[in-house]
């Protein structure tokens, strides 16, 4: 091999520090990470340095792997974070933090006193987790106006993944990270995603390997401050759910029920809200953009037993000569039918559940992808808890176009 590119590889390759997650305990709460594996905790280590001096870490998160930066307000790598991913400069960053005790650094002292009663009871039963909440802040004195793009108000979340949360304690700062996607594919939930996709940005130092992630959808992300969109002055606190993800609104609900909230705090909540629709605003700049998209075309088929629905056989001819992938659920009405018509067919099960058809989603439309399929089809799943957000993600990868009925 010419040195040139073992050196190349070399360098490549050597982006990747494993983390083994079974090392890492953290005895309370807010307290200090113990690491007991020796490589684990140099890893962390050397990835925190990297990200107190500047540099991009990609890292795991129970979501999603995220692209990190420092998110203090004197930080130069949230610009970093843009270019690797190709991002719109309009579109904010959501700021992770290891502990609650980071919180009141990054929100403004003139709201902390009001902020939504509903967000306490969030708090405590979804963090560490998948939920991501918007606060009042003050750009360029708390954080980084760069990555709340000049808004009020910043994204904070306090993930799971011990990773992370580790990651986070040593770096001790708070941490800008979108997903470490470039903009518009699946999102990472491997390792190697971040690889394929950024492994040429000279900007990211390091990506930490910890597995796969659990949850496989971003994170939800709720609203209760006032202000467009949310009802003004009224009695009644408004709870909106900007970005459906990981927590289900059946979930938030429930903790507003157990937290005796329901009567004064209204969940709101579109699942069918997509970056194409004509009438929806979005209220989180990121839900304009093209999201998700495999290089392959992606259909959406809702099996059904009407006469008026064309048959699978007759819809797959209009496929011949292309090469064909499937993601189908269990137990699948479809695949029979789909494998029995297509020779050559690329199929990956979603599984049984919407917990593990969201953990599949993302790695199953990239694994697609890499078998070169001209067409993904996508058996639609039931549209309720975390099957809402596998739905809406799906809407997006096809594109907006909604599911198409076929008999089988
Ligand atoms: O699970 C997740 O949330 C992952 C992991 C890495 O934490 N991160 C993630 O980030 O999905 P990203 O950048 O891919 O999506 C962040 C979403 C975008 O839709 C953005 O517009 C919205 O959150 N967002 C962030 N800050 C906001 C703000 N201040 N106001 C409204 N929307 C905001
Ligand atoms: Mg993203």
């Amino acid at each position: 091999m010419h040195p040139v590119l073992r050196r190349c590889i070399t360098t490549m390759a050597s982006k990747i520090l494993p983390c083994d997650t079974r090392a890492i305990h953290f005895p309370a709460l807010d307290a200090a990470p113990q690491v007991s594996d020796p490589t684990t905790l140099r890893n962390l280590q050397t990835a925190a340095q990297a990200l107190r001096s500047g540099s991009l870490v990609a890292f795991p998160t129970e979501t999603v792997y995220g692209l990190g930066g420092s998110a203090v307000p004197s930080s130069d790598a949230i610009p970093k974070i843009y270019k690797a991913k190709g991002r719109p400069s309009d579109n904010p960053l959501i700021v992770h933090i290891a502990a609650t005790s980071q919180l009141p650094s990054l929100i403004d002292p003139e709201y902390s006193d009001h902020l939504p009663q509903c967000y306490s009871a969030l708090m405590e039963r979804f963090w560490p987790g998948p939920l991501t909440i918007l606060f009042p802040t003050i750009p360029s004195k708390l954080v980084s106006e760069r990555a709340t793009c000049g808004l009020t108000t910043v994204g904070i979340r306090m993930p799971a993944h011990p990773v992370a949360r580790a990651l986070l304690a040593f770096a001790d700062v708070p941490v800008a990270a979108p997903s470490a996607n470039k903009s518009g594919r699946p999102s990472p939930t491997q390792a190697s995603h971040v690889d394929q996709d950024l492994r040429m940005e000279a900007d990211l130092a390091y990506i930490l390997d910890g597995g796969s992630c659990n949850v496989g959808l971003e994170s939800t992300v709720v609203s209760a401050l006032p202000g467009k969109g949310a009802a003004d002055g009224g009695e009644k606190e408004i709870l909106r759910v900007l970005r459906l993800g990981g927590i289900s609104p059946e979930d938030i609900q429930t903790c507003l029920d157990e937290a005796n909230l329901s009567q004064s705090v209204t969940l709101e909540y579109d699942s069918k809200a997509t970056a194409v629709d004509k009438d929806f605003r979005p209220s989180t700049p990121g839900m304009k953009y093209k999201h998700y998209s495999p290089n392959a075309k992606v259909i959406l088929l809702q099996p059904c037993s009407s006469s008026d629905s064309p048959d699978i056989v007759t819809f797959l001819k209009d496929l011949r000569g292309k090469k064909v992938g499937l993601l189908y659920i269990e137990p699948s009405a479809l695949h029979q039918s789909v494998a029995s018509a297509v020779i050559s067919l690329q199929s990956r099960s979603l599984g049984p559940d919407h917990e593990t058809q969201a953990q599949r989603l993302f790695q199953g439309l990239r694994s697609l992808d890499a078998e070169n399929v001209d067409v993904i089809l996508v058996e639609c799943v039931e549209e309720e808890g975390l099957g809402r957000t596998v739905m809406e993600r799906l809407r997006k990868a096809a594109g907006g176009s909604d599911s198409i009925a076929v008999r089988c």
